[in-house]
C-alpha cells in the first residue's frame, strides 16, 4: 500500500516522540508499505522567527509568511528537521531520503490567498512528480518537507504541511493517509470525534470548536479523499500505532 503520513511540528523535537514515530515507520516498512513521510515544524519555526525578533501571524491557521520568514522556514523545514528524520530512521535501520518540493520539482505550488487576506509567500500544490516519488518509495522512506516550487518564479514557497500532505496522498491515490498530531483526533465537547463529514466541519468551524491548526487539518482530509486517497484518519502518535494495526482510532475524514 502506498501510505501518507504528516507528522506535525509540535513534538518533532521529543525523543520520545521520534522514537514512536520511527517504529511505525520501520513497521510499516517491513509489511512492504511504500511511506512518504510529510513533516511539519510549526513550533521550531515560530521559535526562530521569535529570535529572529519577527512576528508570528496566522490566517485560519495558517501562517503569514514575507521573505525573511520563508528563509527561516526553508531553513527549519528542509534543513533541520528534515534531516533529524532522516538520522533517527537510519539509525533505526530504516532507509530514509530527505527532500523538499523543491528537488526534482516533487510539489510545484501556486500562490494563495485566503478569505480574501493575502498569506505572503505561500503556496498550494499545483503539481507533484509522481513518477520520481514512485520510483523513490519503493526503495526509501521519502521524508518530505512541504516547501515547494512557485510555478511562476521558480523560487520557493511555504506550503502548510497539511495541504502538502493531501496533495500528495491524492496525486499518489495513496490507500491510507494519516494526519499525526499532538491531539488524539478532532475533539468536541471533551470527545474525539470518530467521524468528520464536510457539512459538520463547517458548522464546527462556525461555531468556534474547530480553530488554528486545525482548520487546514480537516480541509486536507476532506481534500485528500475528495482527490483519490482511499482513507483519511486524524489522530496522534499512539492513535497512529492502532491503525496501522487494522484498529480504528482518532477522527476519520469522509465526504
Ligand atoms: N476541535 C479541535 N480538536 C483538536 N485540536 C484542535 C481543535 N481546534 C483547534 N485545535 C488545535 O489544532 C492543533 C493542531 O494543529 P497544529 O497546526 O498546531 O499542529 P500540526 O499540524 O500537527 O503541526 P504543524 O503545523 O507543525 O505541522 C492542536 O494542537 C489544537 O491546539
Ligand atoms: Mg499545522
Amino acid at each position: 500500500m502506498k501510505i501518507v503520513l504528516k507528522i506535525g511540528g509540535n513534538e518533532i523535537d521529543e525523543a520520545a516522540f521520534l522514537t514512536q514515530v520511527t517504529s511505525l515507520v520501520g513497521k510499516l516498512r517491513k509489511a512492504n508499505h511504500e511511506i512518504v513521510l510529510v513533516h511539519g515544524g510549526g513550533k521550531e519555526i515560530t521559535g526562530l522567527l521569535k529570535k529572529l525578533g519577527i512576528e508570528t501571524r496566522f490566517v485560519d491557521g495558517i501562517r503569514y509568511t514575507d521573505a525573511q520568514s520563508l528563509d527561516a522556514t526553508e531553513m527549519i523545514l528542509s534543513g533541520g528537521i528534515n534531516k533529524r528524520l532522516v538520522k533517527t530512521l537510519q539509525l533505526a535501520g530504516v532507509s530514509a531520503l530527505g527532500a523538499s518540493g523543491v528537488d526534482a520539482s516533487i510539489m510545484v505550488a501556486e500562490r494563495i490567498t485566503r478569505s480574501g487576506e493575502d498569506l505572503g509567500l505561500v503556496g498550494e500544490i499545483s503539481a507533484i512528480n509522481v513518477r520520481v516519488v514512485e520510483d523513490l518509495i519503493r526503495q526509501f522512506v521519502l521524508v518530505l518537507s512541504p516547501v515547494s516550487l512557485d510555478k511562476n518564479s521558480g523560487a520557493s514557497l511555504n506550503v502548510n504541511a497539511d495541504h502538502a500532505a493531501a496533495a500528495m496522498a491524492s496525486f499518489l491515490k495513496a490507500e491510507l493517509v494519516i494526519f499525526l498530531s499532538n491531539v488524539p483526533g478532532v475533539i468536541n465537547a471533551g470527545s474525539v470525534l470518530p467521524r468528520i463529514q464536510e457539512r459538520e466541519f463547517e458548522e464546527l468551524k462556525k461555531n468556534g470548536v474547530i480553530t488554528g491548526g486545525m482548520i487546514p487539518k480537516v480541509e486536507s482530509g476532506l481534500r485528500a479523499v475528495k482527490g483519490g486517497a482511499r482513507i483519511a484518519f486524524i489522530t496522534d502518535a499512539e492513535g497512529a500505532g492502532r491503525i496501522s494495526s487494522g484498529e480504528i482510532a482518532g477522527t476519520q475524514v469522509t465526504v
